[in-house]
């Protein structure tokens, strides 16, 4: 059969149609929001490269959580700006570090909502870089140690999944194997399984003052040019206990997120980073394009890429929008 007994078209003629056949919705509960705390109390600083996210201090990040839990939303996704930052990374893992503490806030102030900790040296380190520098590399089986007490103590804090975004080997292994040891057994890890190397993650470290300060993470996030080395990385934290499997970026890497739906039987996420939002704010700015559109198309394609969550920074923006109708 084909034209003219076959007509696409007749399927797109009217609104009611289109929606009746479409194959892709999205829905609030589909996202997790980032956010970025930072000390003191009624702090709410812009972020340049960003416009729209703000770091919080703890009391006006509690008032955002709240909106976000009414707006339908499962998760945020918490950052945090320390107080002060050392060679080590020691406030990773400060039981009053500001993550700890934030997290402790919004269960309190919360009834349903997930709250999941970025787990990562790099906004820790005075030299930028997510894990223990020895020469001139990151140390991989030292780092372990720390990221593993850093995911202790947000468990202990109340979080509700714990999401390792280093990339050093043996991460989740490093993390379940604590997290089992004291009693944590049923906190999941959401494992940034596959995560490149990336120019879109620029706005984020203004956000989270986290660049390095020498060098490129090169040695430790993938090359960007690779696929088949995905489907290992993922296999690797599957192997591991991984319980969630994220891509990152999202929507250059939409071939990398179908692959893990087609091969493992796990949530996958997908992180539509900082780059990502930057760049359609920014063409909506200038006139070019309509960002609202921009934001939703996009979002709809990762989701049918086969993500089955999706961290974005729109997170608040799309549910709004999607509970207009
Ligand atoms: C920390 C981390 C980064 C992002 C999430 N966790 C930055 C990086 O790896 O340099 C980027 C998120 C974004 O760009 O929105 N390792």
């Amino acid at each position: 059969m084909g034209f003219p007994v076959d007509r696409p078209r007749r399927l797109r003629t009217s609104e009611t149609m289109r929606k009746m056949v479409r194959e892709t919705t999205l829905s609030a509960s589909d996202f997790i929001l980032p956010l970025f705390v930072c000390e003191g109390e009624n702090v709410k600083k812009p972020v340049g490269s960003m416009p729209g996210v703000y770091q919080m201090s703890v009391d006006v990040m509690v008032e955002e959580c709240k909106e976000v839990e009414s707006l339908g939303i499962p998760g945020v996704i918490l950052f945090g700006i320390p107080a002060f930052k050392d060679a080590m990374g020691t406030e990773a893992y400060n039981e009053n570090g500001i993550v700890q503490k934030a997290v402790r806030a919004i269960k309190a102030a919360t009834t349903k909502l997930l709250v999941v900790t970025d787990v990562c040296m790099c906004e820790y380190t005075d030299h930028g870089h997510c894990g223990i520098i020895k020469g001139e590399e990151v140390d991989n089986d030292e780092t372990l140690v720390h990221l593993a007490n850093e995911a202790l103590t947000h468990a202990k804090a109340g979080a509700d999944i714990v999401a390792p975004s280093d990339m050093m080997d043996g991460r989740i292994d490093a993390l379940r194997e604590i997290l089992d040891d004291n009693g944590f057994e049923n906190v999941p890890i959401m494992s940034y399984a596959v995560k490149y190397c990336s120019s879109f993650y620029g706005p984020f470290r203004e956000a989270a003052e986290s660049a390095p300060s020498f060098g490129d993470r090169k040695t430790y996030q993938m090359d960007p040019a690779n696929r088949r080395e995905g489907l290992k990385e993922a296999e690797l934290d599957v192997l591991e206990g991984a319980d969630i499997l994220m891509v990152k970026p999202a929507l250059p890497y939409l071939d990398i997120i179908s692959d893990l739906k087609q091969n493992f039987d796990r949530p996958v996420a997908a992180y539509h980073v900082s780059g990502e939002y930057s760049m359609i704010i920014a063409a909506d700015k200038m006139g070019w394009l309509d960002g609202h559109r921009a934001m939703m198309e996009s979002l709809t394609s990762i989701k049918r890429a086969g993500a089955d969550i999706i961290l974005t920074y729109y997170a608040k923006e799309a549910a709004k929008a999607l509970k207009e109708g």
